[in-house]
């Protein structure tokens, strides 16, 4: 298993949005896939239609160890085909308590807390996909314990690269409990060709640090499909936003469909 972290101290930059249809796209491509809404705000959740605002959200459960088999934090959404799927770990804002307690445990305790859930899902799901929330709270220190590699949504506006450093410096550090974990690079979210925008990429491509994994254009048929509760592929397949998703998830997963 694959696991991925979609990740920016920023809002609004289509994290959630790049979790969903990245997701959706590894799916079509036949594949097993998990998805982790690590952000109390449950967007992810309620993208695809599973959010629970009542009762303890297992991402909760999850980070606060009250689980016994793994099955019991998994949900499946409506997409399950013969050998592939989407399969949820839901959240709300139960999970800020759960977040808040765990700085009250011992240093050691507290970064490992997705890792034997992440082992046993090891042998079912081919990729799994991580919601981060525009912070770096312990839950999201959690996910990159567990995370092969960071993916960075950007918006190319006037301040899209404020924080940039501070989330490279957080990969740099969550290298000593997880060696493995890798920066995979960024992907450029909501891109409208403006002499503006199209500096910010050219800005962003002569930083070599930052490699660059796609360009996803701002479609209108986005804000149309609304609260986003269908993937953009199978709202407008042709728009922009959905052919953007289609190339970059090919380039990244190395398969095309
Ligand atoms: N390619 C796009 N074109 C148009 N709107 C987009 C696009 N990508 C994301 N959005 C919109 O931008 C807003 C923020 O996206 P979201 O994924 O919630 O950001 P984040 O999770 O980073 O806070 C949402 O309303 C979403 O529908
Ligand atoms: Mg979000």
């Amino acid at each position: 298993m694959k696991t991925i972290s979609i990740l920016n101290l920023k809002g609004g930059v289509a994290k959630t949005f790049t979790a969903a249809n990245m997701a959706y796209e590894i799916y079509r491509r036949g594949y097993r896939v998990l998805l982790i809404d690590n952000d109390k705000q449950g967007n992810l959740s309620k993208a695809y239609s599973r959010y629970d605002a009542e009762s303890v959200a297992p991402v909760t459960r999850l980070l606060a160890g009250d689980w016994q088999g793994a099955t019991e934090l998994i949900q499946n959404t409506d997409y399950v085909g013969q050998q592939c799927c989407i399969d949820i770990v839901t959240s709300n804002m139960s999970l800020f308590g759960a977040t808040w307690n765990l700085t009250k445990e011992d240093s050691e305790n507290q970064t490992e807390r997705y890792k034997r859930f992440a082992d046993i899902m090891g042998g079912f799901y081919d990729y799994c996909i991580i919601d981060n929330p525009p912070d770096i709270g312990l839950n999201v220190i959690n996910a990159l314990a567990i995370t092969d590699e960071v993916i960075v949504p950007v918006k190319v506006d006037e301040d899209a690269l404020e924080g940039l450093d501070i989330v490279t410096e957080q990969i740099e550090d969550a290298k000593a409990f997880n060696p493995a974990l890798k920066l995979a690079g960024v992907l450029i979210t909501s891109y409208q060709n403006t002499d503006g925008e199209a500096a910010g990429v050219e800005w962003l491509e002569q930083k070599t640090d930052f490699n660059i994994l796609g360009i996803i254009r701002y479609s209108k048929k986005v804000a149309e499909n609304t609260f986003m509760r269908k993937p953009i592929y199978e709202y407008s397949p042709c728009c922009g936003a959905a052919q953007g998703y289609k190339k970059f998830v090919t380039a990244y997963t190395g398969k095309a469909r």
